[in-house]
């Protein structure tokens, strides 16, 4: 069997990472692992137990239960736990407020890893594009390919109220702020690491982002 060929790409809310992330896999043939959603699914996991995810030891407990369906489809992004579909519980303010009490229980990352890595392994897909936090610097900092999609703060914040809908753009930067500085406390994906590509998308358009991410993969492919 052929190695899946490894796609790390971190970055902030607003980067574009989700969608550049997506349309990359679409046009490579690859898969679409959205790391985010596991942690959501967890999170949802907890929750359902009655826990509270601030608590890290019944994140532990909820984790040796989780049993986590995860599709790699770009085009149809299911997510399931023990057979029930939970792709739209886990985007609710509730699960978006309990997941950072997961994300933050430092036992249970190393063990979140290591499903990442093997849902990687067993692709049927050539490729995994794997968007993420910590995905160039924890996940797999051995990956052929690993990208920090940045863009300037007011530039993330425009394309976040516009994705939302939000008028109040201020608003909408302050949220984000606040978001990108409470998950940064658990792992940097502000700074690229060291043989990390950074690939900016301030000036560029979506297609362009694509385009530049495809760049480095294929770079990075033709160099072996
Ligand atoms: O990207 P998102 O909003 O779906 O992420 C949900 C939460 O999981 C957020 O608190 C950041 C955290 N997360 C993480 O700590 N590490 C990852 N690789 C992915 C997400």
């Amino acid at each position: 069997m052929t190695e899946t060929f490894f796609v790390g790409i971190d970055g902030p809310a607003g980067s574009g990472k989700s969608s550049v992330s997506k349309q990359t896999a679409r046009r490579l043939g690859f898969g679409y692992l959205d790391t985010g959603s596991v942690y959501r699914a967890l999170a949802w996991h907890v929750t359902q137990g009655e826990a509270s995810t601030d608590d890290p030891d019944a994140v532990e407990a909820a984790f040796s239960t989780f049993e986590p369906e995860i599709s790699l489809d770009p085009d149809e992004r299911s997510v399931r736990v023990g057979g029930t579909d939970v792709t739209t519980a886990i985007r609710t303010p509730e699960t978006t407020a309990a997941v950072s009490g997961v994300a933050k229980t430092t036992a249970v990352r190393p063990k979140i890893n290591e499903l990442f890595r093997r849902i990687v392994a067993e692709a049927s897909q050539p490729g995994v594009i794997v968007e993420g936090r910590d995905i160039t610097t924890v996940v797999a900092p051995d990956a052929p390919v690993r990208i920090l999609l940045t863009a300037h703060p007011d530039v993330r914040a425009a394309r976040r109220s516009a994705e939302m809908g939000a008028a109040d753009v201020a608003k909408v930067a302050e949220a984000m702020r606040r978001r990108d500085a409470s998950d940064s406390t658990v792992v940097d994906f502000l700074n690229a690491a060291e043989g990390v590509e950074t690939v900016d998308t301030t000036n560029l358009n979506f297609d362009e982002s694509v385009d530049a991410v495809i760049r480095v993969i294929d770079e990075r492919r033709e160099g072996g």
